[in-house]
C-alpha cells in the first residue's frame, strides 16, 4: 500500500449503485486529478519494476484506463481482456461472477505466450472474480502470471481467496 499520496481522498462512495446494498467506488475523480493519476500509475509501475513484466493485461473497461499507462511506464505491452463479442480474432473465454452479476471475458488466443511475464491490472478488485478469471485465461494460454495490481481492494469481500484459486501470485493494492 502507498503512503505517499492520499488516493482514498479522490475516490467517492456512491451508496446503492448500481443496485441496492452495493457501495460503488467511483475512481473517476482520481483519474481526473493530474497528480493523482500520475501517482497511481507510477506507484504500481515502481512496485513491479525489475519483475521482468513483458505484458500488462487489463480487463474492460476500467482495467484499460489503469493498465495501459502502467504498461507504458514499465516498457511492457498492453493486452485487453474484453466483454464477449468485442475481439475480432480467435479468442479464449471464461465465465465469472461479479459483486453484482455474472459475465464472461475474452482474450485473443495469441495475445500472450510462454515467454511472457504477465501483470494483471484493474482499477478495483471486489470479489476477485474478474481478476481470478483473467488469471486463469493467462495461465491457460501458457504465460507466466507474476501478479495482480489494483487501485482499490475491497478486502471485506475476500478477493484473495478467489485469487488463491488461480494460484498464489501477489496482489498489490494502493487502497
Ligand atoms: C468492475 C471493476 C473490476 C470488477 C471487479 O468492472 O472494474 O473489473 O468490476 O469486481 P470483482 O472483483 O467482483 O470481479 P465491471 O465489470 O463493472 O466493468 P467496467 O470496468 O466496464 O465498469
Ligand atoms: N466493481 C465491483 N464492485 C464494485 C464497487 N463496489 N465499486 C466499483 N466498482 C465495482
Amino acid at each position: 500500500m502507498s503512503d505517499t499520496f492520499d488516493f482514498s481522498s479522490l475516490v467517492v462512495d456512491i451508496p446503492d449503485y448500481p443496485e441496492p446494498g452495493v457501495v460503488f467506488k467511483d475512481i473517476t475523480p482520481l483519474f481526473a486529478d493530474p497528480k493523482g493519476f500520475h501517482a497511481l500509475v507510477s506507484d504500481i509501475a515502481e512496485h513491479f519494476q525489475g519483475a521482468g513484466i513483458t505484458k500488462v493485461v487489463g480487463p474492460e473497461a476500467r482495467g484499460f484506463m489503469t493498465g495501459a499507462p502502467v504498461a507504458y511506464e514499465l516498457g511492457a505491452g498492453f493486452i485487453p481482456v474484453r466483454k464477449p463479442g468485442k475481439l475480432p480474432r480467435k479468442t479464449r473465454s471464461i465465465g465469472y461472477e461479479l459483486e453484482y452479476g455474472t459475465d464472461s471475458l475474452e482474450i485473443h488466443a495469441d495475445a500472450v505466450c510462454s515467454n511472457d511475464r504477465v501483470l494483471i491490472v484493474d482499477d478495483l478488485i471486489a470479489t476477485g472474480g474478474t481478476a481470478a478469471a483473467t488469471g486463469k485465461l493467462i495461465q491457460d494460454l501458457g504465460a507466466q502470471l507474476v501478479g495482480y495490481a489494483c487501485i482499490l481492494e475491497l478486502a471485506f469481500l475476500n478477493p484473495r481467496e478467489a485469487l488463491a484459486q488461480a494460484g498464489n501470485q501477489e496482489l498489490y493494492s494502493l487502497i
